[in-house]
């Protein structure tokens, strides 16, 4: 999707606007940390039992599909803004917010839920082996995230690993994406008001893209007032991450997008095109977009990877 001038105008400041066109190559960083992180996850899952095997299967099956791993590498590039990124904690919290993004895919896709059959460019996790085990796998990989996040390391940065444990399990619980999944399902009915999408959006997706954001800062040392920008730019990307999710649906097909298409016509989804119509709803994921940049402004060019990636969310096909 191309940008437009009004949109790349929206909410710049005089330090961010330059971030819309910096010269770094962000498919190139995204491919190099993509295979980072895959190394990191086979190597995160505990060795199966005899007797509960399926179960590792499962989890093994929907982690290591192949997604972007969007979360752990806005966590890595956090992380580098704050600090040399080399801090021996971010592989667990890496894996571990990959892991529950994983599990919410799979509990999403269930028949109660959005009835999917096609994740990651194949079956869902309750399609190839069923729901019981699709149910119990989405549990297991919640549970490790918070055995990885807990795993002690240094004596001495464990305020910094519990402080970090705690943003990701707030925004991934009741008053973040499990929160914002409540009101999706139980609002099935396609009309929506701009308060209530936004309610749903924030929460069920810009709760786990700023997560990975504010813990990366925290584990590198942000102070406060660093953690309160990086939060709202994560709550803005992942608005804007959404709303584009919403767009791809509607124009794009399953092939490209590794997911079926007709999920939020079938289940008379509130999304945002649906809300305020295409061109409105495009614009606002644009505007987010550049709002966010004004909380990069402060670092400069050192904040590259992480406008690059959020220019990404704007131009990704799927
Ligand atoms: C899909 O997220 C779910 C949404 C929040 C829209 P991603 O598009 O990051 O999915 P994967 O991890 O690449 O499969
Ligand atoms: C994405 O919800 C958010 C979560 C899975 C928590 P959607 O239902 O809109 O995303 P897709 O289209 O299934 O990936
Ligand atoms: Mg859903
Ligand atoms: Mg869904």
């Amino acid at each position: 999707m191309m940008r437009t001038d009004s949109s790349r105008r929206a909410g710049e400041s005089p330090n961010s606007a330059s971030l819309w066109d910096t010269p770094m190559d962000i498919r190139q960083y995204l491919k190099e940390k993509k295979m980072l992180v895959d190394g990191w996850l086979s190597d995160c899952l505990p060795a199966p039992e005899q007797y509960s095997e399926k179960l590792f299967e499962a989890m093994r099956y929907s982690l290591l599909a192949g997604g972007k791993r969007l979360r752990p590498i806005l966590m890595l590039a956090t992380a580098e803004l704050f600090s040399d990124g080399q801090d021996p904690l971010l592989k667990n919290f890496a894996c571990a917010i990959e892991c529950i993004h994983t599990y919410s895919l799979i509990h999403d896709d269930l028949p109660a839920m959005d009835d999917d059959d096609l994740r990651r460019g194949r079956p869902t996790c309750h399609i190839q082996f069923s729901e019981d085990i699709a149910i119990l796998a989405g549990d297991a990989l919640l549970t490790l995230a918070f055995e990885l996040m807990s795993r002690p390391l240094s004596s001495e940065r464990a305020p910094l690993q519990i402080r970090a444990l705690n943003e990701i399990a707030t925004r991934a619980g009741c008053l973040g994406m499990v929160g914002g999944q409540t009101a999706d399902v139980i609002s099935e009915n396609g009309a929506g008001e701009e308060e209530l999408v936004n309610f749903i959006h924030t929460r069920k997706t810009a709760a786990l893209i700023s997560a990975p954001i504010i813990a990366g800062a925290i584990l590198a040392g942000a102070t406060d007032r660093e953690l309160r920008g990086m939060s709202e730019f994560g709550r803005r990307i992942g608005l804007a991450f959404q709303i584009i999710d919403d767009l791809l649906e509607i124009h794009s097909d399953a092939a490209t997008l590794g997911k079926s298409v007709d999920s939020d016509l079938r289940n008379e989804k509130i999304t945002y095109p649906g809300v305020f119509g295409e061109d409105k709803a495009r614009s606002v994921a644009h505007k987010e977009v550049g709002e966010a940049f004004s909380y990069l402004g402060p670092y400069g060019d050192r904040a590259s990877a992480l406008a690059g990636i959020a220019r990404f969310f704007l131009d990704r096909v799927n």
